[in-house]
């Protein structure tokens, strides 16, 4: 965790820096109320707007492209995209020391969808910018999520979900379908683990995934669980479910592949450090969100066109579940130039935007009618095939618990975690959690 916090610290500091000189000239006078015209930076001064943007994948190159076209359309703003730390805990904690000096150092934040209820309180209501508007043709389940006392606090930008990422020409060369429970995918993880070391491959590892302590654990965790029929952690009625029988099996299975089809180091891996051993062509499975699709088939990528994504495999057949991820545009409080802040969120979160996103690095639309747009299913075919994991996905307990839920992930990942590491069983550690929820939430217990 320490090394979190200096992340974190050294990243502000990057902040900071970026801002320099008088950052904080405000381009009004008059105590706060900003009349300048969204677009033209008003009475020919500039403002410049800071993007605090994710930096995963190829995240910071596209909004590095978005804000470019936005500036050409808007000659009187500047817009400074400030790359934030991979870990969303980290990247919560330099978002929230920011939030908490009041800062106007940034102005539109990449929020992720559980965070509209921790962070409610330092963002505006986009509503009061057009926001009704703009979101129509979104998914209605995001705005929903991203509405917090009847306040838009998000513009929803791109969803996610967790899938399986499977080689099709090993599933070719081992005669293997793609898995479609745990135990398959670990008989064939097995299988093609042991042929390409016998035919030389040392580092080849059958599945790859977010192992660390880390919100992403929580995701994968919770498609375990869900999977096996094991409920959400704590239910959306408030009903803490997870010390099950059906979860803790699970989680006890998935402790199981760590040295065995996965390496001992998976429980210190997020998202980019199985997407590079996976893109190394070192692995037979992996499961991630939608960006490793365009970056795998890119030219730098040794497995370009030799893998397809499923459907993650469930306790039994068609009990899949994928946890839903994803990210959303907020204006900051805090900001001097609410109105063009939010403007820029819209460009951003726009059709055009969407669209291009889609197409160039498979960061899935959050308006529907994307879905059926030709250009966008030929560049990524799984967007139609896999539309149903996309609008079913499992939520994590985010809007149940807010404004707490961060500390409720943290104890469920680090209960996962010592599971994973082989310091407790899940029998115990459940037990642990959920008495650690109970005090941390105040909500009963209860079946899934
Ligand atoms: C992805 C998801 C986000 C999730 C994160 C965990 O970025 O979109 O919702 O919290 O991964 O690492």
């Amino acid at each position: 965790m320490k090394r979190n916090w200096l992340v974190a610290l050294i990243a502000l500091m990057l902040v900071l820096a970026a801002c320099g000189g008088d950052g904080g000239t405000d381009t009004t006078e008059d105590g706060g109320t900003d009349t300048t015209q969204a677009g033209d930076g008003g009475d020919g001064e500039e403002i410049t707007l800071r993007i605090l943007s994710g930096n995963v994948g190829a995240e910071f190159e596209s909004n590095e492209i978005a804000a470019d076209l936005f500036m050409e359309q808007n000659p009187g703003i500047t817009v400074e995209v400030v790359a934030t730390p991979d870990f969303v805990e980290d990247r919560l904690g330099q978002y929230l020391q920011l939030f908490e000096a009041q800062s106007p150092e940034g102005d539109v934040f990449q929020i992720d969808v559980i965070w509209p209820g921790d962070l409610a309180e330092h963002l505006i209501d986009l509503n009061e910018y057009g926001g009704a508007d703009e979101v129509a043709g979104h998914f209605p389940a995001i705005v929903e999520n991203n509405t917090v006392d009847g306040k838009l606090l998000g513009v929803p930008w791109f969803t996610d979900a967790g899938l399986l990422y499977y080689r099709t020409d090993l599933l070719e060369k081992y005669n293997l379908d793609p898995p479609e429970t745990w135990a398959e995918l670990e008989a064939a993880a097995t299988t093609i683990q042991e042929g390409e070391r016998a035919d030389g491959n040392q580092d080849f590892w059958g599945f790859v995934w977010q192992g660390n302590a880390y919100e992403g654990l929580t995701c994968d965790a919770l498609e375990w669980v869900a999977s096996a029929g094991g409920g959400s952690i704590i239910e959306p009625d408030g009903t803490i479910t997870i010390n099950n029988d059906a979860a803790i099996e699970v989680v006890n299975q998935a402790a199981g592949w760590v040295g065995t089809i996965s390496p001992p180091g998976v429980t210190s891996y997020g998202e980019e450090d199985a997407r590079g051993v996976w893109q190394a062509g070192n692995a037979a499975f992996m499961r991630n969100w939608p960006y490793a699709f365009s970056l795998g088939n890119a030219d730098d990528s040794e497995i370009a066109g030799m893998f397809d994504v499923s459907p993650l495999p469930g306790a039994t057949s068609g009990q899949s579940a994928a946890t839903l991820g994803g990210w959303q545009l907020a204006v900051s409080k805090y900001s001097e130039h609410p109105e063009e802040a939010a403007k820029l969120a819209f460009f951003m979160a726009g059709e055009s935007e969407q669209k291009r996103r889609a197409i160039d690095y498979s960061l899935n639309p959050t308006i529907e009618s994307l879905y059926e747009d030709a250009e966008v299913l030929e560049a990524s075919p799984f967007f139609g095939d896999l539309f149903d994991v996309f609008t079913n996905a499992v939520a994590r307990p985010s809007t149940v618990t807010a404004p707490n839920y961060s500390d409720v992930s943290s104890l469920f990942f680090n209960s996962v975690h010592s599971v994973l590491t082989g310091s407790a069983d899940a029998e115990d550690a459940f037990l642990e959690l959920e008495l650690d929820l109970v005090d941390q939430t105040g909500f009963d217990t209860g079946s899934p």
